[in-house]
């Protein structure tokens, strides 16, 4: 009950009194319940009612599948596969929240959690053209009037990490995600500078934009030719967020930036006008953190057994050539989730990728690791019947015995 004496519109006794009224004035009904239901004295009774359609509005995101009639999530499921996305333009981390018109109904705000902060973000926007370009659109912090902040609660030290990057616990729009910082870039533990963070995550969040660009059309090729993959693979949804530093204090614990380097990385901004914030973060949606690894750095095992694992083996070689030869997506990993249908899906997140430049960030090895794939890629069935040429390519073919699939 403590919560509701953060209700953001009222304290309890008008809790109390809006619940009462509902009931046409009929305490005895709250504070007994109904009388199937035997509750401890002293007690108070209260019963919730969620709209879906104004759940969707306010929170930006969808109602789980077992909440809509049979009818509503067949009119859904409809609109969803009509809706053609190689045509049009799609924008991978905006997520549609109306601005709220009139007082919000009561609501409660999140109380303290021990071992996180509460941080104030505002968002990049990442979008993807038809030819693949990603571009981001910063906010203007120096906007005061128009830029929208979330207040998140950021976990102060990381619960997980892997080679590269920090992983802490974020309640984001009361919702479970994680955010993302590089700690090591190749050059050892603790050296990152908070403007190599920033670049690199920029650099991420290009690689999942261009993997989620590349998987659509990799999908819609297999579909055209009929070839039967792994259905239901994903790119994490993402976002890239900037801590919003009160003047006068330093950035969040969690980032363990220190107060000395913050003001430094200021300074040294290019453009302090219309450069973003520096103190940034990739927030993805909370997983399990159990990972399924497909390829490493420099690894294609042909997983010519494994479904989803020779789907994405197919995958790399379709994307060499889509991409005319100049990207390899390397590294590939899935984690299992549901989607807003109640449907297990397999999301990719964290994709390395060696591009003819060595342009993509960490972990991309150029021409050499091009050449690596080239050597190592052998074709599975999924590459033949979706026709791909083989062209440079070391080994041309499927082993006999490879038809057999788990
Ligand atoms: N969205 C997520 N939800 C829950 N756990 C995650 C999520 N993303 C990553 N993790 C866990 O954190 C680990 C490190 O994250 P990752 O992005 O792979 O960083 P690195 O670049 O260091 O490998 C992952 O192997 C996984 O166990
Ligand atoms: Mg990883
Ligand atoms: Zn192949």
């Amino acid at each position: 009950m403590s919560e509701f004496s953060h209700s953001t519109l009222g304290t309890l006794g008008q809790f109390f009194d809006t619940h009462n009224r509902v009931h046409g004035n009929h305490p005895k009904k709250i504070l007994h319940g109904p009388p199937a239901l035997r509750l401890p004295s002293p007690a108070i009774y209260i019963e919730g009612l969620i709209s879906v359609k104004d759940f969707e509005i306010e929170t930006g995101t969808h109602a789980p599948y077992f909440m809509l009639t049979e009818r509503e999530s067949q009119k859904r499921k409809s609109s969803q596969s009509t809706q053609d996305p190689l045509t049009a333009e799609f924008i991978l981390s905006k997520r549609t929240r109306s601005q709220a018109s009139g007082p919000l109904p009561l609501r409660s705000e999140f109380g303290d959690i021990p071992g996180f902060s509460k941080i104030k973000f505002v968002f990049a926007s990442v979008s993807v053209a038809r030819d693949g370009m990603v571009s981001i659109e910063w906010p203007n912090l120096k906007d005061h009037d128009n830029i929208v902040t979330s207040t998140c609660l950021l976990q102060d030290t990381a619960f997980d990490q892997g080679k590269t990057k920090k992983v802490h616990k974020i309640i984001y729009d009361g919702l479970p995600w994680v955010a993302k910082r590089f700690f090591n870039v190749g050059t050892g533990e603790g050296d990152v500078e908070i403007t190599e963070n920033r670049d690199q995550l920029v650099k991420e969040a290009s690689r999942l934009s261009r993997a989620a660009y590349f998987l659509k059309r990799f999908i819609a090729e297999a579909k055209r030719q009929g070839v039967d993959i792994e259905q239901g693979i994903n790119v994490t949804e993402f976002k890239l967020g900037i801590e919003v530093v009160p003047d006068g204090s330093g950035p969040s614990a969690a980032s363990e930036f220190s107060l000395e380097q913050y003001p430094a990385a200021v300074d040294a901004q290019a453009d302090p006008n219309s450069d973003p914030g520096i103190v940034i973060w990739l927030f993805e949606p909370r997983r399990s953190s159990k990972v399924k690894h497909w390829s490493g750095t420099n690894e294609y095992p042909s997983w010519h057994q494994n479904k989803l694992g020779s789907t994405l083996n197919a995958f790399s070689h379709w994307a060499y050539l889509f991409s005319q030869e100049s990207t390899v997506f390397s590294d590939l990993q899935t984690a299992t989730a549901i989607n807003e249908y109640g449907d297990g899906v397999q999301v990719l997140f964290d994709v390395m990728t060696h591009t003819l430049d060595k342009s993509s960030g960490v972990g991309d090895h150029g021409k050499t690791g091009i050449d690596i794939f080239l050597k190592k890629h052998e074709c599975g069935n999924r590459c033949s019947h979706l026709r791909l040429s083989c062209e440079g390519f070391a080994s041309e073919g499927v082993p006999a015995d490879s038809d057999a699939e788990a």
